[in-house]
């Protein structure tokens, strides 16, 4: 078989480099040594993988025993910002691939850094399957994930039965997963997989409590697209 073929279908490209704007750039000089988890890359720096031996403990990280809310593909963190500064009884950690994003989200914390926030540069996919213990989030949020809205790319969408699966092993007993999206046949495939599958129960159809309106809502709403909430109870 060749590498080609070996390669996983990936849910995200590497978007231009990892330049991030000065101002970014000045906010990750400053935080990130703390809110970004050095974890060991088993294919070198710059790897989206992590080292699937590694582990992490989000009390041992955060010095406390805290809900824990683990947000895919936080993006420019306009969701995590808002529900980590009004929820700071609980933590959260995010993981994205797009260092940019991550930069955006630092800078927007302003001069004081949000000490209930973590962020893994990481490809969810592969690296929740063995980064957490098992049960170890009260909730997951995945709020826009990319919607590959051509046929030929629906592959590489996020929400799959595997990702479910791995979601699932994630999330305490009635737990909640919580996914937005503004792509109505995204929002069908979503249903079609957490409906069908024995872990999951669909709870709510509302908007997410700290959902803010972010520029990817506005963007479908802008062209005439409905947005689509789901959330989904961990079944016990
Ligand atoms: C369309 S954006 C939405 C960002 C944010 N959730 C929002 O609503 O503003 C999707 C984000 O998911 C990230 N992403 C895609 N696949 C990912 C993966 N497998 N692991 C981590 N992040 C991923 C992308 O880099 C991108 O920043």
């Amino acid at each position: 078989m060749t590498a080609h073929r070996l390669a996983r279908t990936r849910s995200f490209t590497r978007r231009g480099d990892r330049m991030l704007k000065r101002s970014h750039q000045e906010a990750w000089d400053r935080y990130a040594g703390d809110l970004v988890l050095d974890v060991p890359r088993p294919h070198g720096e710059g790897s989206t993988a992590v080292d699937p031996a590694y582990r992490i403990d989000p009390a041992q990280i955060f010095g406390r025993s805290a809900p824990l809310v683990i947000e895919i593909g936080s993006g420019s963190g306009d969701a995590l910002v808002h529900a980590a500064t009004e929820r700071p009884e609980w933590d959260f950690i995010a993981l994205e691939v797009w260092r940019p994003g991550i930069g955006h989200t630092l800078a927007k914390m302003g001069r004081e850094p949000l000490t209930n926030v973590r962020f893994v540069e990481a490809d969810a996919a592969i690296a929740l399957r063995t980064l957490l213990p098992p049960g170890s989030a009260h909730e997951v949020w995945t709020f826009f994930p990319d919607p590959w809205p051509k046929t030929r790319h629906h592959k590489r969408r996020l929400v799959s039965p595997d990702f479910a699966d791995t979601v699932a092993a994630l999330v305490q007993p009635d737990g909640r997963w919580r996914l937005a999206t503004d792509w109505d046949h995204y929002a069908g495939a979503m249903r079609q997989v957490l409906d069908g599958h024995t872990a999951w129960e669909l709870v709510s159809t509302g908007r997410a409590p700290l959902r803010p309106m972010t520029r990817f809502e506005r963007r479908g709403t802008e062209a005439g697209r409905q947005i689509t909430d789901l959330a989904y109870r961990r079944h016990p």
